[in-house]
């Protein structure tokens, strides 16, 4: 269903597929979210998600499903903390994105209570980071819960404990149990220092700040919460054994004298028309703010009129969040460079002069892949609009195609691997182009090397992803045929730390095991794309032996050639894998390096395909004629995959001559020499 279909033109069937289609999807971006703190979109795209989803429902409300995203808050709690049910739910607030769409909220909530004069708002910016529910009794803090799915959070109180604005007992009067609630944050300097830091130590890179502080607050070791800066707004009240305040202001006043911090920034506004040139106001302070917010959100002071409003699905009638547009700034792209992933993928990385977009410094951007390039027709030396929506690192949304120098050209995304130089190749059908060089290539090493050792490839024991980052950092490995070296170390590795005699001695012993390998694992270990272990092992039955798959590959690189189709006639193969295989082969150095490893082992041969039980086994048969349910190349495969060999001319020692139509010479030469004939449909019926 395409998604960009205009809701006003949907169909009732189309509507009912597509509110499926958002349901699944916003649920996948919540987990990502809320329970991995990994989101994979950016704020803006994930709000347009949820206001197609709305605005369909609106248009069809019979279609509206049980399990709509507008019923539903946030993502269900990851296991690792004990669960907390919340006393009062944990909601969510509806969004504004303009001046008329906060004038509509006004006009509804007005409505609702049956009133005409103005209302007055409690307006306070709307903090990018994660909510969480304080439980105190007797003044104490005694609990404390994240959000979760609005419902039951996860119990992180130990970790609230560490947070300086989180008082541990409340100043002055309160309520024998009160509930407060209130956002965690990170600054946006804490945030860049923290990455720089999770950078040095090879640990995990936060998105943004807001998931930094959800990534700091869930950690089940509090230590490491502890020596991460979060800070709190406090802001909202849950449960409270007796009322606090007739307004939200006073509320609000409440909480500083308690102890939290609030908002400076927050405003109570006589009017709801003041709150137009609040948000102009918040807007224009907003990058300039050392924490990220992402709008403002108006509350109706009044807290009687806020119990008769109410709630409606998933937000409060009685406040609203008026969002910003996503921050955006224009600079200069100087280069556009290429990085290779782990796993051979090649993304283009904007290199851009330095900017600040929403108070943080920005130098690079992702380009996403070359059809994106092409698509906003990107060139280097381009001026381009950059824009960050909760994330830092920034998209380019478009070109000032007037700043445009007149030398700059079309962007030619390359054909070779930067890491490597091996070719580079996009399979018809997807979007990432790929370095070919697997066995070679400095980017993808290490990967490579850990699929070689894991256990339905070589399964060398006491050779783990560890073991080989701090062996590859050492500069032994280079390749996999480095690995079978090591023994050699023994001596070498027993006195590093964490090793002695005996493992060292192990290990070696393990490596020196595997010397000797079945062809199917070996060929699993190369990590050829799509080549996984039931491939392989398709592969290595069919080829028999090492130098039999490797010659048959080498002329499977000629395209057209009959290796080539009887590669790709295999059964459960097929062409795209091929390719894969002959991409591989392609690349001389991948040659090289395997020849290289293939010297440190003795590759058992496998047992080949069907031979064992089959009637032409050992036999010697010729093809001649046009045949009409098979390529001339494909019977030749499959009649090999049998254990029969398959030669060209009609000779005595012919077993079978298989004639098609039209046959000519050696359907006569076989009548000569007695050897049996056969039809096209005698040989099927034989070789089933
Ligand atoms: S009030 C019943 N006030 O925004 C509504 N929320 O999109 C209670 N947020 O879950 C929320 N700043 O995580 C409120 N000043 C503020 C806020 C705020 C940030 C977050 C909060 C909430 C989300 C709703």
């Amino acid at each position: 269903m395409n998604a960009t279909i205009p809701v006003d033109t949907l169909t009732e069937a189309e509507a009912s597929e597509e509110l499926a289609r958002l349901a699944r999807e916003i649920a996948h971006h919540d987990a990502a979210y809320h329970t991995h703190d990994a989101p994979e979109i950016s704020d803006a795209d994930y709000d347009a998600l949820r206001q197609r989803n709305a605005a369909i429902e609106a248009r069809f409300p019979a279609l509206i499903r049980a399990d709509s995203p507008s019923a539903r808050v946030g993502g269900a709690p990851e296991s690792g903390f004990a669960k907390l049910r919340h006393r009062v739910p944990m909601l969510s607030l509806d969004n504004a994105f303009d001046a008329s769409e906060f004038a509509e909220f006004c006009a509804r909530a007005k409505r609702f209570l049956g009133r005409t004069e103005p209302l007055t708002f409690v307006a306070e910016p709307k903090i990018d980071g994660l909510s969480i529910n304080l439980t105190y009794e007797h003044g104490r803090f005694v609990r404390g819960a994240t959000r979760g799915d609005g419902t039951e959070g996860e119990d992180v109180t130990a970790n609230l404990r560490t947070i300086k604005s989180v008082p541990p007992e409340l100043h002055g009067e309160a309520p024998a149990l009160i509930e407060i609630r209130g956002e965690v944050f990170m600054t946006k300097a804490d945030f860049l220092a923290l990455n720089q830091s999770q950078a040095q130590a090879g640990a995990k890179i936060f998105a943004n700040p807001r998931n930094a502080a959800a990534g700091s607050l869930r950690q089940l070791d509090t230590r490491i919460t502890a020596s991460r800066p979060l800070s709190l707004f406090a802001y909202a009240q849950g449960e409270s054994s007796e009322p606090v305040a007739e307004t939200h202001w006073t509320y609000l006043q409440r909480l500083k004298a308690w102890g939290f911090e609030v908002n400076p920034l927050s405003r109570l506004l006589g009017n709801e028309t003041d709150a137009e040139s609040f948000q102009t106001e918040i807007g224009l302070a907003r990058s300039g703010l050392g924490y990220d917010i992402d709008g403002v959100v108006y509350k109706i002071d009044d807290l009687a009129l806020q119990r008769r409003l109410g709630f409606v699905g998933r937000a409060p009638r009685w406040a609203i969040a008026w969002k910003f547009p996503a921050e955006q700034a224009t600079t200069v792209l100087r280069d556009i460079r290429i990085q290779v992933g782990r796993t051979g993928a090649l993304t283009p990385v904007a290199e851009l002069e330095p900017i600040n977009v929403g108070g943080v410094l920005v130098a690079r951007a992702t380009l996403h892949n070359e059809d994106e390039i092409a698509r906003k027709d990107v060139r280097v030396g381009d001026t381009v609009v950059l824009q960050r929506a909760g994330d830092v690192i920034p998209q380019i949304v478009s070109v000032v195609t007037e700043r445009r120098p007149p030398n700059a050209v079309p962007y030619s995304f390359p054909d070779v691997c930067p890491a490597c130089g091996s070719h580079a190749v996009r399979p018809p059908g997807e979007v990432v182009r790929r370095c070919t060089g697997g066995l070679i290539c400095p980017a993808q090493r290490v990967e490579r090397l850990i699929h070689f050792v894991s256990r339905a490839a070589f399964d060398i024991d006491g050779l783990g992803e560890k073991t080989i980052q701090e062996f590859f950092n050492e500069g032994w490995l280079h390749g996999p045929a480095d690995l079978f070296k090591l023994p050699e170390r023994e001596d070498e590795i027993a006195t590093r730390e964490g090793w002695g005699k005996l493992s060292a001695r192990n290990l070696s012993r393990a490596i020196v095991a595997r010397e000797t390998i079945s062809l199917e694992r070996f060929i699993f270990a190369l990590g050829i794309r799509r080549i996984g272990s039931t491939n392989a092992k398709l592969l290595a039955r069919h080829y028999g032996s090492f130098a039999n798959w490797r010659a048959q590959m080498l002329a499977a690189t000629q395209i057209g050639s009959d290796e080539r189709v009887a590669l790709g006639s295999i059964s459960g193969i097929g062409p795209t894998i091929a390719d894969e295989l002959t991409d591989f082969f392609g690349e001389a150095r991948n040659i090289a390096a395997l020849d290289e490893l293939a010297a440190e082992l003795t590759i058992e041969d496998a047992a080949r395909a069907d031979a064992a039980d089959s009637p032409i086994a050992g036999k010697t048969v010729v093809f001649t004629g046009t045949l009409e349910t098979m390529t001339r190349p494909e019977a030749k495969a499959r009649a090999e995959a049998l254990g029969a060999k398959v030669t060209d001319s009609v000779s005595k020692k012919t077993d079978f001559v298989v004639v098609g139509a039209d046959a000519g010479s050696k359907a006569r030469k076989a009548a000569e020499l007695g050897v049996r004939t056969m039809t096209e449909a005698e040989w099927q019926d034989m070789v089933g």
